[in-house]
Formats: C-alpha cells, sequence, structure tokens
C-alpha cells in the first residue's frame, strides 16, 4: 500500500501548487480524484494507487531518476528477482536505493563488468535499442585463440546458432602471451550471450568476458562489485548518442 497524504499535499507533492493554493483549487471544484469532484476538505489519498485530477488532467508526483553503474561480478543474475533465488545484481545496490531499479540491457551470469541499472525506462530504452547505435565495448579472453579467418568473419557479421545474423563487429587481438588470447569487440546489439555465441561461430572459445565500456563511458576503476552514481553529463551524453 501507498502512502496516505492530505489530497492538498498531494497536489503540492506533484508540483501542481502550494498546499494554500491547492486549497482554493479544491474549494473551486477544479480537482478530482478517481473521476470524482471534490470540493471539501480533509480528502486523503493513497500515492500510487488513486487518480488525481486538475481541470481534468493527471497530475503525478515527479520520480526521482537513478543511474548507476555497477561492476557486475561473475555469480550475479542480471535481474530484479531470480526463479532460482540466485544472487542479483539489484542485490548489490539495494542496501543503499530504496527505490525500484532494473538493469539496462543484461550481463550474463559468468560475465563481469560494467552494467547500468536504472528506474527510467525511457534512458534504458535509448541505451538498448540497437537503432541508436550504443557501441557495448567487450574484453574477451580466448581459450586457445582465433584463426585469421575466424577474425574476418566476425568482421563482416556471422550467423548465431540459433540462425540469427549479427552485423559486423569491430574486433581486435589487444594481447597474446603463454598461449593466452585477449580481444577486444564492439557491438552495437544485445542478443543473449552475443559475444560468446559469436566466437562460437567461428570455432573459437571465450573463457572470461567482461564489458569495460557503454558508447564512451568507462568501467575505469570502479572496483568489483561496486557501483557509483552517473554524472549528469554521463546520462545526458548517453541518452543522446
Ligand atoms: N555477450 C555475452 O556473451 N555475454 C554478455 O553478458 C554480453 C554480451
Amino acid at each position: 500500500m501507498g502512502e496516505i497524504v492530505r489530497l492538498q499535499k498531494y497536489i503540492a507533492m506533484c508540483g501542481t501548487a502550494s498546499r494554500r493554493n491547492a486549497e482554493v483549487m479544491i474549494q473551486n471544484g477544479r480537482v478530482s480524484v478517481n473521476g470524482k469532484r471534490i470540493k471539501e476538505m480533509g480528502v486523503k489519498v493513497e500515492i500510487g494507487a488513486d487518480k488525481v485530477s486538475v481541470d481534468g488532467r493527471e497530475i503525478k508526483i515527479p520520480q526521482k531518476k537513478y543511474y548507476i553503474m555497477l561492476n557486475k561480478p561473475v555469480g550475479y543474475v542480471s535481474a530484479v528477482t531470480d526463479q532460482f533465488e540466485r544472487p542479483t545484481v539489484v542485490d548489490l545496490v539495494k542496501n543503499d536505493i530504496h527505490t525500484r531499479i532494473f538493469p539496462v540491457g543484461r550481463l550474463d551470469y559468468n560475465t563481469e563488468g560494467l552494467l547500468l541499472l536504472t528506474n527510467d525506462g525511457d534512458f534504458s530504452y535509448r541505451v538498448t535499442h540497437p537503432k541508436f547505435r550504443v557501441s557495448k565495448t567487450y574484453i574477451a579472453m580466448l581459450k586457445g585463440g582465433i584463426t585469421v579467418s575466424g577474425l574476418q568473419k566476425l568482421r563482416r557479421g556471422v550467423k548465431l546458432d540459433d540462425g540469427f545474423s549479427v552485423s559486423p563487429a569491430k574486433v581486435e587481438i589487444i594481447s597474446a602471451e603463454n598461449g593466452h588470447v585477449a580481444a577486444e569487440v564492439i557491438i552495437h546489439e544485445g542478443h543473449n550471450r552475443q559475444v560468446r555465441r559469436m566466437f562460437e561461430a567461428v570455432g573459437s572459445e571465450v573463457k572470461e568476458l567482461k564489458r569495460v565500456k557503454i558508447g564512451k563511458i568507462e568501467l575505469g576503476n570502479l572496483p568489483l562489485g561496486r557501483w557509483r552514481h552517473l554524472t549528469s553529463h554521463e546520462v545526458n551524453y548517453l541518452m543522446n548518442v
């Protein structure tokens, strides 16, 4: 159940008028609750349940928006809750953030790195929908390396095991020592386990995967399992990429 407040307080919380002016609005018959005009004082409403209108237009309490960057560890599910009761990424922030937030896209259970969380649906849409072409940069540690033709295929775009053709990826080998090959991979789409499945499609295996960048927003040295608020500059940038 939501908090119950006096009608004039609710109107003030919406930023429509001061409490005093809200009382005048009520007396003048400009306010209705759940479609019923209210003219007397003393009426209370439940936040989130009752629908309040002024001059026929619904008013709502503006919700504070959260934009969070988390360094997700392996072993956490990118969801609000998990049907198997495994720990979720929201568990890592919920002691500090007391509103419902959700992950922006997903990192799979075995992948770590940069994950955004928000309560702003528009923001999530802008960052995840491929039409906005927000790049996602990963570092993939490969088991046994990759062939030259495998690299070329990834750069042209491969077909995944379910028949889906992904767009060309930017792939560069960034280190190769003692049989450990690390590749930087940049994609704009977000199919389930896409990077791992792209490498599988060319006969390679990803041993470890980490997302380090979304657009030009970098994970930097945020410790594993820790989070921070995005700056307003970072939010504006992602909203307008
Ligand atoms: N690609 C993957 O394979 N896993 C992720 O979590 C993200 C991209």
